[in-house]
């Protein structure tokens, strides 16, 4: 299973997912990374890795529009079975989303369906939550609301911060996004019109 992979910045997923791949007989073979920024530092860590690099700079394209399909182009030449987001920070255009139904995934730092969208550590802390986490799932036309692939949740202590909160949740990201790339490489993970499955149970 070919996978492609998005990032925007730093790119601690992308070094986990790369990590889960490196053994011996794993399904999934990361075959580029496309950054929309140049200095993101996710490009070095798939150098690093032998991963080949695509940089497209959303500010050189007119609109939404343009970019996306500019994006598509750069990521179809890599015929890939499995595109994932990984921190890749723009909203994708009903198009892009509907070309890769089905084989894009997203990682978001909350507890889905709560916290849509930025600051969602922030957000757990002021509304006083006792749990927070991270949820993988499937793309679609609604931002961070397709259907759920897996979630970690993890306590909220009441010292907590934004940035500590962050870097527990961020710990938790790391396991569970290799789990669903491997899933899907394994040919056990899909979506359905209903929502998704897992070894044919819905999810
Ligand atoms: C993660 O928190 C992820 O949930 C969100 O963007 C962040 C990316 O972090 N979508 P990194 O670049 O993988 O370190």
């Amino acid at each position: 299973c070919d996978v492609v992979v998005l990032i925007s910045g730093s790119g601690s997923n992308l070094q986990a997912l790369i990590d889960s791949t490196t053994g011996c007989d794993h399904p999934a073979r990361i075959c580029a990374v496309v950054s929309n920024r140049a200095d993101a530092f996710g490009l070095e860590r798939a150098r690093r890795a032998g991963i080949e690099t695509r940089v497209l700079d959303h500010k050189a394209y007119a609109d939404r529009e343009a970019f996306d399909a500019a994006l598509i182009e750069v990521i179809d030449a890599f015929s890939p079975h499995l595109v994932v987001l990984a921190g890749f920070m723009r909203i994708l255009t009903p198009g892009f989303v509907r070309h890769y139904q089905g084989r894009l995934l997203n990682i978001h730092p909350s507890l889905l369906p709560k916290y849509k969208g930025l600051h969602t550590h922030q957000r757990a802390l002021e509304a006083g939550d006792t749990e927070h986490g991270c949820s993988v799932h499937f793309v679609t036309e609604e931002l961070d609301g397709g259907p759920l692939v897996v979630q970690a949740v993890i306590p909220v202590q009441s010292d907590d911060t934004p940035e500590s909160l962050a870097q527990r949740v961020h710990v938790q990201e790391h396991r569970i996004y290799p789990l669903a790339m491997r899933w899907f490489a394994e040919d056990r993970l899909r979506l359905t019109p209903t929502g998704a499955e897992l070894d044919g149970q819905e999810l």
